[in-house]
């Protein structure tokens, strides 16, 4: 006993227990960050890296640099993961064409093979958010409450019925009709360009779920309440009852003293 508290004054004692404190946290965050990014990068083979690094070096370096570093023209791709890139390219936004306010969405201009060995490629240069499982992107979650958290986060800027909108500078969040839950699921973990991103401490995975499926039922349902004017809101809704409200009112009156007379 005595030797114990004996040791326990030790003038290393402190240091020694500092230590102890400092590998125990450290090892337990550690193991929860490798926790949350356990499904990434697990399925890429050798190949697939090579194979990308080639496609890379030829489509996409001009840009982002060799090594994904990053050059005047582009930014560095080091620790966006694989989802930005299935993102980006999917959605044909990369390789980008012309400089503009926004990255433009066209034609996929590679196919899923090409798409998944670059993003094979990005995801070996460090970790970052992986391509989503099938499991969250169903579209089998639970409509109502995607509905709450996409008014509370996105509508601002896609419009309440995801219509889209427009941003300051030439900037405009897009219509989100079309888009595939992976494609949606993928834009809220990377933030693409001006969109902010939706870590999983921000929206749960399942929220994330939950989002996709409101916007996939919405899609599937059209407008139950008639013709929705392009969901913009009271400005085409303002012009539809001034137009076609006052023009037959207006058609009315001509019709009314045009009998009188
Ligand atoms: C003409 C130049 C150009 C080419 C070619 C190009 N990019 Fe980009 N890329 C950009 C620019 C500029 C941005 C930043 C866009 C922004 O944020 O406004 C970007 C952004 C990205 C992002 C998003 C990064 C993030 O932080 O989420 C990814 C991923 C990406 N590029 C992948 C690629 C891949 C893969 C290729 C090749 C197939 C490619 N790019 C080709 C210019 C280019
Ligand atoms: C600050 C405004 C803003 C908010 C908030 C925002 N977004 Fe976006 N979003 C954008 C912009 C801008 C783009 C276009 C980016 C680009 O073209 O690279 C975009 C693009 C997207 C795309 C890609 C669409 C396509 O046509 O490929 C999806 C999907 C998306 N957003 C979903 C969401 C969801 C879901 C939320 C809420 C969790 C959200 N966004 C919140 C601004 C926003």
């Amino acid at each position: 006993m005595k030797a114990i508290s004996q040791k326990r004054r030790h003038p290393l004692a402190a240091i020694a227990l500092l230590l102890m404190g400092l590998l125990v946290t450290g090892g337990l965050y550690a193991v929860a960050t490798t926790v949350n990014q356990a499904k990434a990068d697990t399925t890429y083979s050798a190949s697939d890296v090579a194979e990308g690094g080639k496609l890379f070096a030829a489509n996409c370096a001009t840009c982002h640099g060799v090594g994904a570093s990053g050059s005047q023209s582009g930014p560095s791709l080091v620790g966006v993961g694989a989802a930005a890139v299935d993102f980006q390219v999917g959605t044909g936004r990369m390789p980008m064409q012309m400089n503009g306010p926004q990255a433009e969405k066209k034609p996929a201009q590679f196919n899923e093979a090409q798409t998944k060995q670059l993003a094979a490629y990005v995801a070996s240069l460090a970790p970052g958010p992986a391509i989503p499982e099938a499991s969250v992107i169903d579209g089998k979650g639970d409509a109502a409450k995607g509905g709450e958290l996409f008014r509370t986060n996105c509508a601002m800027c896609h419009n309440a019925a995801a219509a889209g909108g427009a941003l300051t500078r030439g900037k405009f969040a897009p219509a989100l009709a079309g888009v595939s839950g992976q494609h949606i699921y993928e834009a809220m973990v990377t933030g693409p360009q001006n969109m902010p991103v939706f870590n999983d401490a921000n929206i749960s995975p399942e929220g994330k779920r939950d989002i996709i499926t409101y916007l996939k039922q919405i899609e599937s349902n059209g407008s139950p309440g008639g013709a929705d004017l392009g969901a913009l809101g009271p400005v085409s809704e303002g012009l539809f009852v001034w137009i076609a409200g006052l023009g037959v009112i207006i058609a009315f009156t001509i019709w009314l003293t045009s009998r009188t007379s």
